[in-house]
């Protein structure tokens, strides 16, 4: 049986993938955000996972408004990462674990969850700026990844309680695989943040604090509110806690919180970062 180690929750804003190419991260607009890190970061080398298994959301990289996915799963080799045009270098590519994605695309449309598989899949900054986070010094990325992308972008999105129960059924295939892989659970994007209409530039510090203090004992506390709900409160980009909250029911079971950072802002985002630990 596979083991999941816990969850890492982290903002994914395209301007911290800048400020790591340019060497900024002691610098003052960045240093009390990146401060969030070194204690995931060494985690990560204790615990050392196989596998990530991210959620997150496509920008416009892999999937454009023409077609739009509201749940797809990665199954491929390799995922390769490519100019968004917001001046950040290529990252170089991720392994990905195909037989694994396999099993966890069987298990969920067994569990009726009618996703899309991308056997190719490009993955944009809302992967690769966590990972440049998380493996600050990697030459290598040290773990395999299966991306699965929730649509936060084009309306109709999916509700918040459905992306809980997507992240319990993929809780559940994990626990199933034979193979004795450690897992670790990746939520990128938020908290809250508007980049665009009247309200861009709107934050809220008390949404964010209440998504952040309820994550780990207490995710059903996320789900009362529907998707549209939750943009009212986080604005039309905070919606990408549903990323968080997919990615809080794959971890499943209790955890308990070993970091947490908050820092607004960073661009237009109030940034954070969270580490849940399986008890
Ligand atoms: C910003 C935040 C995001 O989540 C994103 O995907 C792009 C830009 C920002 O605050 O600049
Ligand atoms: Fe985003």
């Amino acid at each position: 049986m596979a083991e999941i180690l816990g969850g890492v929750f982290t903002s994914h804003v395209p301007a911290i993938g800048g400020a790591i190419a340019k060497g900024l991260q002691k610098d003052d607009y960045w240093r009390p955000f990146f401060d969030g890190f070194p204690a995931i970061s060494e985690w990560l080398s204790e615990k050392k996972p196989d596998i990530a298994v991210v959620f997150y959301n496509d920008h416009g990289l892999n999937f454009f408004l023409d077609k739009m996915p509201t749940f797809a799963v990665g199954a491929a080799p390799q995922y390769d990462n490519a100019d968004e045009g917001w001046g950040l270098p290529v990252c170089h590519s991720l392994k990905g674990a195909p037989e694994f994605s396999w099993h966890l695309i069987e298990h969920l449309v067994g569990a009726d969850f009618d996703i899309t598989t991308c056997q190719k899949m490009l993955v944009d900054h809302a992967v690769m700026v966590p990972f440049q986070l998380l493996w600050p010094d990697a030459k290598e990325w040290p773990v395999r990844v299966v991306p699965i992308a929730i649509n936060t972008v084009q309306h109709p999105l999916p509700s918040p309680s459905r992306c809980l129960a997507l992240g319990h059924a993929v809780h559940d295939a994990i626990e199933e695989w034979e193979g004795d892989e450690r897992v670790v659970v990746v939520g990128t994007g938020g908290l809250s943040h508007q980049l665009d209409g009247e309200r861009a530039g709107f934050l809220n510090k008390d949404y964010d604090k209440f998504c952040l203090d309820s994550l780990g004992p207490s995710p059903e506390a996320l789900i009362k509110d529907t998707s549209l709900d939750i943009i009212e409160k986080a604005g039309s980009q905070g919606i990408e806690i549903l990323n968080w909250i997919a990615a809080r029911g794959a971890v499943g079971g209790r955890v308990v919180e070993k970091s947490r950072n908050y820092h607004i802002p960073i661009s237009n985002t109030a940034a954070a970062s969270l580490l849940l630990e399986r008890v």
